[in-house]
């Protein structure tokens, strides 16, 4: 068991076609660093499910290398039924980040392309895929971390909900990318983290990331955001986002809404930060976006702790929809897309999808 050095990659393939995903158990953090290892396809449908690896690149990389493990054993004949079967069912596990869909498509894809090929030839492309959609947003990451960081300028307060960095992807972020990038371009920066609730990957896992990194960060509950504001200690604000539709409505963590709109009603720039296949074209604007609603428990038990009456009714939705007139500009690897508008998403992320 580690418990301070960040090292350790947030997923990672261990092995050849034969060999098994291994990902840091993000439950644990921030007081327990440990890995667990997925052999088969429920154990990765149960580390998404129940958020023991999330966000949305990284539950797309950890699904990709699902279906990996899921083809152990398949037979020349079986291999692209199995394909499917995997795809299926892992694309059950969550309901809201698009890129789960977007990469178990990208693998479907690839099987579909070697039909009547040799399992073992098949399975071994399966996992070159996997290994590329992992190394592509390594890469995006970066991209993203660079072109972002222009909009930030030294000794700025930034605040940033839930866990958009180095956790949830496969190693350096989105949102936290941004700063990340600012602060290695020699910026200082002041971040408020807000704890997120509530599951809290704000201050079990951004927090955590931050101070790995050597970032000022100071930890708020959501509910102070508003008054951090008026004291003028935030001058921007970053998220990540889970699904984007055509028209820039965005889904991230639910309480991102409030933020963006405390952001506007303090004059605030509230930016997005989040990769192309983030974007879900296919759909006309945020209403069509399915929300993820979790366990009551989450709210009720949190941590193991009774906090509420036995019985009393709980509404839990996971996510909400921060609407496009809300956000100062959407950062992704194709550039920044400002205004937020239907016209500029198709002609900067339009053609990347194409
Ligand atoms: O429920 P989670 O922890 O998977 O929610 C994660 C978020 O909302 C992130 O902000 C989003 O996935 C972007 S991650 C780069």
């Amino acid at each position: 068991v580690k418990t301070t050095a960040a090292d350790l990659p947030t997923l990672r393939w261990v092995g050849d076609s034969d060999g098994c995903l291994t990902l840091i158990d993000q439950t644990l953090l921030p007081t327990e660093l440990r890995e667990i290892e997925c052999h088969d396809a429920a154990t990765v449908w149960e580390a998404i499910k129940s958020l023991r690896v999330r966000g949305a690149p990284a539950i797309g990389i950890a699904a990709a290398y699902g279906v990996c493990v899921a083809l152990r054993g398949a037979s020349d004949s079986d291999v692209l039924a199995r394909l499917d079967t995997a795809c299926d069912y892992l694309a059950t596990s969550r309901p809201t980040a698009v890129n789960l869909f977007w990469a178990l498509d990208r693998m479907r894809a690839v099987g579909q392309s070697m039909q009547g090929k040799p399992a073992a030839q098949v399975r071994a492309r399966l996992l070159a895929e996997a290994r590329a959609i992992h190394a592509d947003d390594q890469r995006i990451c970066r991209e993203i971390g660079r072109i972002g960081a222009e909009l930030l300028c030294d000794g700025q307060g930034v605040l940033t909900h839930c866990n958009a960095g180095g956790l949830a992807t496969a190693d350096y972020g989105t949102a936290l990318a941004v700063m990340f990038a600012a602060e290695e371009q020699g910026k200082r920066l002041r971040v408020f983290a807000d704890e997120t609730r509530p599951l809290l990957q704000g201050a079990r896992l951004t927090a955590w990331e931050l101070q790995q990194r050597g970032i000022d960060v100071t930890l708020i509950c959501d509910s102070m955001a508003a008054q951090v504001m008026r004291e003028g200690r935030v001058q921007a604000v970053v998220t990540g986002a889970d699904r984007i539709a055509a028209n820039g409505d965005t889904a991230n963590k639910i309480g991102t809404y409030s933020v963006a709109v405390l952001a506007e009603a303090h004059g605030i720039p509230f930016y997005v930060a989040a990769p192309v296949s983030t974007f879900d074209l296919t759909l006309d604007s945020g209403e069509q976006i399915p929300i993820e609603e979790r366990d009551p428990r989450e709210i009720t038990h949190g941590f193991g702790r009774e906090t509420a009456p036995a019985g009393v009714k709980v509404y839990n939705p996971a996510f909400d929809v921060t609407p496009a007139r809300l956000i100062a500009a959407i950062i992704c690897e194709a550039g920044v897309i400002r205004p937020v508008s239907r016209e500029q998403i198709a002609t900067v992320v339009g053609q990347r999808k194409a």
